[in-house]
C-alpha cells in the first residue's frame, strides 16, 4: 500500500533478543520467507542487538536479499574514551543502513534526554557519504494520553530530536511514532488514534522543514503491530511503514507484516 512517493519501511527491533545462533536462524527463516521482489515496493530492515549485526548483515548479504539491517542505539562521538558506547564509523563499517534513536525504552530505563536524542540524530546525519538513516522514536506514556495533552507532548519531541538540522538532510530522517502504552502490551493504537498523531507528526515536520520534505519523509507506527492489525494501520495516509517489536521476532509474523504493505 503505497502513499504517494513515500516506500513503507517495515523494520524489526529485536530489542536485546537473540544470541549469535539464535539471530542468524532468525535472519535465514526471514530470508527463507521473503521474495525479493517485495523489495521493490516495501524496504525492509531488522535492528538485532550490536553483537547480531555482522552474522545477520551477512546471512542477507549471502542470500542477495535487500533487507537493511539498524542498530537499536549509537552513541554520537566517533571514537574515544567512551567505555562501552558504540560509534556511528563502527555500525557503518559493518554495512548499517539504519540506527533507532531515542526508543522509549533507552529514554524510560537509560535516561535518554530530549537532548541525547537530538545530538544522535545530528551525527546520524551529519554524514552522508556512508549514510545511516536515524529512526526517530517519539510517543507519549498512558498518563500524557490520559491527560489529553498528546499531541503538544508528541510535537515537543519531534521539534527537540530536530533542533538544528537543516531541511536537506532532515529528509533522509524517518520518525516512529510508539505510544509507550501500547509498545509490548497487545493494547495496540487504533488506526485512526495511529494516524491523528502521525498526520500531527507531518504537519510538524511541515512547520520545521517545509511540506516537501515534510511529504517526502517516513513515518512508521510502533506499538504491538503484528500480522493482524498491520492492514488497517498502514492504510493510513500518513503511516509509512512500523517498528515491530514481539512480532518481528517470529519470522513468518514479520514477513505476513512485509505483505500488508505492499
Ligand atoms: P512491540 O514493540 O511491537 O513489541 O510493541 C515495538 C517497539 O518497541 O519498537
Amino acid at each position: 500500500m503505497e502513499h504517494m512517493a513515500r516506500k513503507p519501511l517495515i523494520a524489526g527491533n529485536w530489542k536485546m533478543n537473540e544470541t549469535i545462533g539464535e539471530a542468524v536462524v532468525l535472519a535465514q527463516e526471514i530470508s527463507n520467507e521473503m521474495e525479493p521482489d517485495w523489495l521493490d515496493a516495501v524496504a525492509v530492515a531488522v535492528c538485532p542487538p550490536f553483537t547480531d549485526l555482522k552474522p545477520v548483515y551477512t546471512v542477507f548479504e549471502f542470500d542477495k536479499l535487500r533487507v537493511g539491517v539498524g542498530a537499536q542505539n549509537v552513541y554520537w562521538e566517533p571514537s574515544g574514551a567512551y567505555t562501552g558506547e558504540i560509534s556511528i564509523p563502527m555500525i557503518s563499517a559493518i554495512g548499517c543502513a539504519y540506527c533507532i534513536v531515542g526508543h522509549s525504552e533507552r529514554r524510560q530505563y537509560f535516561g535518554e534526554t530530549n537532548e541525547d536524542v537530538n545530538r544522535k540524530v545530528q551525527a546520524l546525519l551529519a554524514d552522508r557519504t556512508h549514510p545511516i538513516d536515524p529512526i526517530v522514536c517519539v510517543g507519549e506514556s498512558l498518563s500524557v494520553r490520559e491527560s489529553g495533552d498528546y499531541i503538544t507532548f508528541v510535537d515537543a519531541q519531534v521539534r527537540a530530536a530536530f533542533a538544528g538540522i537543516d531541511a536537506d538532510v532532515a529528509r533522509a530522517a524517518i520518525v516512529a511514532y510508539e505510544p509507550i502504552w501500547a509498545i509490548g502490551t497487545g493494547r495496540t493504537a487504533t488506526p485512526e488514534q495511529a494516524q491523528e498523531v502521525c498526520s500531527a507528526i507531518r504537519e510538524t515536520l511541515g512547520a520545521l522543514f517545509g511540506q516537501d520534505v515534510a511529504d517526502e519523509m517516513r513515518i512508521l507506527y510502533g506499538g504491538s503491530m503484528n500480522e493482524g492489525n498491520a492492514d488497517l494501520l498502514l492504510g493510513q495516509p500518513d503511516i509509512d511503514g512500523g517498528l515491530i517489536g514481539g512480532a518481528s521476532l517470529k519470522a513468518s509474523s514479520f514477513v505476513q507484516i512485509v505483505k500488508a504493505a505492499l
